[in-house]
C-alpha cells in the first residue's frame, strides 16, 4: 500500500528566511537613536521598596547600574563597576551619603563624587579627578525614576494629572518580559487583541464586555497616540479612550468595565512605562490605581501588586507552561513574538492601524527628540478614560457608525478641556459628557 502525502500547498521551505528586526525602533543601547531619545525622558528603574539595606544591581537601556538608598534615605543610581578597577558596587557598603566599594574602600557620593580613597595619600589628585558615573533620581508613588541622558538636557519631571488624584491609592509594580520593549509597548495600541486573547480564546480574563467587537479608531495628538473603542452593550455604549506618550509612556482605563452603568470620565486603571533592560528584555514599570469608583465590583487586589506581580491575569511569567498554553495571557503573546519581533515578516491588516500609527509616531519622535530637548511641561493633562452612555441603537441605522461618531464626540469633549486647572477640567469634561448623553438619548 503506498502512503499518500497530504494534499495542499505547503510553503514552509519557501518561508524560512528571517529578516533583521527594525533596529531604529527596537535598539536602545547607548548611542542608538531610540536609546538616546529614551534617555531624554525620566525612566523608572526600580521600585522604591527594592531599595533596602543592600545595593540592587539593575540593567536599564543596556547599561549595568546599581541602585541604592543611602542611610539618610536618598535614592541613587550609579554605574555598576567601580571606576577604580571595576569591582561591582552591588557588593559595596551603603553609607549615610553614598556607597563604599568593597574592594579598596573608595567612597562615592550619590552624584558619583569620589569622597574618599583610603588606600591613597590624602592629597591624591585622584580625589579631584575621578568621578563614578551617576544619574539623578526622583521617587514618586513607590517608583524610582532616573534621568540617564545628557546632564544639560534634563527635562522637568512630568507631572501627569493622574499622579495627583485625591481619591486614588497608587500601587507600584514591575513586570519583567523576555523580549524587546516595543512589542510590549505597542500592545497598548492593539485593542482588538482583547476581544480574542482576553475573551474568546480561553477563559474570560477581564469582563464579558471585552469580548464584544468594538468600532475602533486611532489618532495622533501632540506627543501621544490614542485609541478609541466603542462597544454596544445592550442599550448602552461603552467607549474606552487609551493613550501612549512618546517614547514609552502609556495609560489604560479601568479594567473591570461591563458597560452596565452610565459613567463619565472614569479614569485610569494603570499608568505604565515599558523600559528596556536590553534589546531582548524589558520591564513594565507601572502604577495600579485603586479607588472606590474603579473598584465598585471589588475585583482589584492592591495586595497582589508589586515586584513581578499584578492583580490582572496573564501579565507575568509566573504560571505553568500548560496554563500559558490553555489560557494564554498578554505576557506570552508578547514574548512569543520572538526576542525582537520582525516587522518585515508581519501581514498587517486594518486592525493593526494603531500599531502602524505608533511605529510611525515613534520614528518621527526620535528625529524630533534628537533635534531638541524634551519639552519641559510641568502639568500634563492625560485623557485615558472609560465612558458609558445610554444610547440605544437606532433602528435601520449602521450601529458601528453611531458607535464611532459617539467615540469621536467624547474625544473632542475630553481634549477641549486640556488647558483648564485640574478640578475645573474634570467638571467641564463631566458636564460635556452628560450633555452628550442627554443629546444622544433625545436623538
Ligand atoms: S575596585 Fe573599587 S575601590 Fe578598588
Ligand atoms: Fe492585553
Amino acid at each position: 500500500m503506498s502512503i499518500q502525502a497530504p494534499k495542499g500547498r505547503f510553503e514552509g521551505y519557501l518561508q524560512r528566511e528571517v529578516p533583521a528586526e527594525d533596529s531604529l525602533l527596537t535598539h536602545t543601547g547607548p548611542g542608538t537613536p531610540m536609546g538616546e531619545a529614551m534617555r531624554r525622558h525620566w525612566q523608572p528603574v526600580c521600585l522604591s521598596s527594592q531599595l533596602q539595606d543592600l545595593p540592587v544591581k539593575v540593567r536599564i537601556l543596556g547599561q549595568e547600574l546599581v541602585a541604592l538608598r543611602t542611610k539618610a534615605g536618598q535614592s541613587a543610581l550609579l554605574h555598576l563597576h567601580c571606576c577604580h578597577r571595576g569591582a561591582s558596587l552591588e557588593f559595596g557598603r551603603i553609607t549615610d551619603c553614598g556607597i563604599v566599594c568593597c574592594y579598596h574602600g573608595w567612597h562615592y557620593g550619590i552624584d558619583g563624587q569620589l569622597l574618599n580613597a583610603p588606600a591613597e595619600p590624602p592629597d591624591s589628585p585622584l580625589l579631584r579627578k575621578v568621578r563614578q558615573g551617576a544619574y539623578p533620581t526622583i521617587e514618586r508613588h513607590g517608583l524610582v525614576f532616573a534621568y540617564l541622558g545628557h546632564p544639560e538636557q534634563m527635562p522637568a519631571f512630568p507631572d501627569y494629572d493622574t499622579f495627583n488624584l485625591p481619591d486614588v491609592q497608587y500601587r507600584p509594580y514591575a513586570l519583567s518580559h523576555d523580549c524587546n520593549w516595543l512589542q510590549v509597548h505597542e500592545n497598548l495600541m492593539d485593542p482588538l487583541h482583547a476581544v480574542f486573547l482576553h475573551s474568546r480564546m480561553g477563559e474570560i480574563q477581564l469582563t464579558e464586555a471585552w469580548g464584544e467587537m468594538p468600532a475602533t479608531d486611532w489618532f495622533e495628538h501632540g506627543d501621544r497616540v490614542c485609541y478609541l473603542t466603542s462597544r454596544r452593550i445592550g442599550q448602552n455604549v461603552w467607549i474606552r479612550f487609551n493613550e501612549v506618550g512618546f517614547p514609552n509612556f502609556g495609560q489604560v482605563a479601568g479594567f473591570w468595565e461591563d458597560g452596565q452603568q452610565e459613567k463619565y470620565f472614569e479614569r485610569v486603571g494603570a499608568t505604565r512605562w515599558t523600559v528596556p533592560i536590553d534589546d531582548t528584555h524589558c520591564w513594565i514599570f507601572g502604577l495600579r490605581h485603586f479607588s472606590d469608583a474603579l473598584e465598585v465590583k471589588g475585583i482589584g487586589k492592591p495586595d497582589q501588586v508589586g515586584l513581578e506581580q499584578i492583580d490582572i491575569y496573564g501579565q507575568t511569567r509566573h504560571r505553568s507552561y500548560e496554563e500559558m498554553q490553555r489560557n494564554t495571557g498578554d505576557w506570552e503573546a508578547e514574548v512569543s513574538q520572538r526576542p525582537i519581533a520582525v516587522h518585515a515578516l508581519e501581514h498587517r491588516g486594518s486592525s493593526d492601524r494603531g500599531v502602524m500609527l505608533l511605529r510611525r509616531h515613534l520614528a518621527r519622535g526620535i528625529e524630533q527628540a534628537l533635534a531638541s530637548p524634551a519639552a519641559v511641561e510641568q502639568q500634563v493633562p492625560t485623557w485615558t478614560c472609560n465612558v458609558v452612555l445610554r444610547q440605544p441603537a437606532a433602528p435601520g441605522a449602521d450601529d458601528s457608525q453611531l458607535l464611532l461618531g459617539l467615540a469621536h464626540q467624547i474625544k473632542d469633549v475630553v481634549l477641549q478641556a486640556d488647558k483648564l486647572p485640574p478640578l475645573q477640567r474634570r467638571e467641564q469634561i463631566e458636564r460635556g459628557l452628560r450633555n452628550l448623553s442627554v443629546a444622544s438619548v433625545a436623538a
